[in-house]
């Protein structure tokens, strides 16, 4: 598919398309964890991939090809997925199909069924799916952001020492210590930090309001990406604290993400951007 043909695809359509099968695959991801005997691995020995992992990425993605075979995918479970470096002019699914997955083998509620839709460049639709608690995010992009169709805004807290802030940590050891330190000064200035355990969730709850920030140094495309825009679109300041280490397309862009009502942003911003300095 060219891009010219892109002019004919209905955002609309995808958007009810992708909620549909978001819904399907977080019904999919809670019974497989109720029959329980989920089969676990390692990806690079420290990260959990579960047999209910790639079950919800199949049944994504089948059904994705199945409706619309020219479309190209970057999805967090399949090996050399096609649109590994995507352009996102092309269209393209970004898929996490269970972000979250250390909580959901745990029987935590904090995880998501992440569907990111792209073309032009851009992030055009958003949709998180938190199947434990029955909770749909959608966005598309220009009309705002909604949560099981009712519209969301970010919070209106104005200063960071009220603000509750998330972060995520990766999977390995790697730079913990650097972490920790910036996590410290960040929970110096607000009112309490939380560790959900699913970016996707994180995002999310910036845009409900039920959180006022979100910062966290190495993730990927398919952990951001519906949810990036579904905080933008509910109101959300985004932005990086940390030059790209990864050369990565600003739009899908992971490492060193921050985002927040726009009445904190800038003190949330600057306290990660002088402890990059510092570090
Ligand atoms: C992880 C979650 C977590 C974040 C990690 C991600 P996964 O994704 O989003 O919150 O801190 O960086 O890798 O492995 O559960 O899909
Ligand atoms: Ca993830
Ligand atoms: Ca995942």
């Amino acid at each position: 598919m060219n891009k010219e043909m892109a002019a004919d695809i209905d955002l609309q359509e995808i958007l009810q398309f992708a909620s549909e099968l978001a819904l399907k695959a977080g019904d999919r991801a809670l019974e497989l964890r109720d029959a329980g005997d989920l089969g676990q691995d390692y990806k690079e020995s420290v990260e959990l991939v579960t047999s209910a992992d790639l079950d919800v990425s199949r049944l994504i993605e089948r059904a994705i090809q199945e409706k619309y075979p020219e479309h190209l995918f970057l999805t967090e479970e399949s090996e050399g997925a096609e649109a590994a470096r995507p352009d996102l002019e092309t269209p393209t699914w970004i898929i996490d199909p269970i972000d979250g997955t250390v909580g959901y083998v745990r029987g935590h509620f904090q995880f998501c069924i992440s569907i990111a839709f792209c073309m032009r460049g851009k992030i055009q639709v958003g949709v998180v799916n938190c199947p434990a608690l029955r909770e749909l995010f959608t966005a598309t992009l220009g009309q705002g952001a909604c949560l099981n169709g009712q519209r969301i805004q970010v919070s209106s807290t104005a200063i960071l020492k009220n603000s509750l802030v998330a972060t995520g940590f990766p999977h390995g050891w790697e730079g913990i210590d650097r972490l920790a330190k910036r996590l410290g000064e960040v929970r110096k200035q607000c009112r309490d930090v939380r560790r959900s355990g699913s970016a996707a969730f994180d995002l999310c709850w910036v845009a409900c309001g039920r959180i006022d920030a979100y910062y966290e140094e190495i993730v990927k495309a398919w952990d951001l990406a519906a949810g990036k825009l579904i905080a933008i679109e509910a109101g959300a300041q985004y932005g990086y604290f940390d030059e790209d280490r990864r050369s990565e397309l600003l739009e899908i862009r992971g490492y060193a993400s921050v985002v927040s009502n726009p009445k904190v942003y800038d003190e949330i911003f600057s306290i990660l951007t002088n402890t990059v300095e510092s570090l």
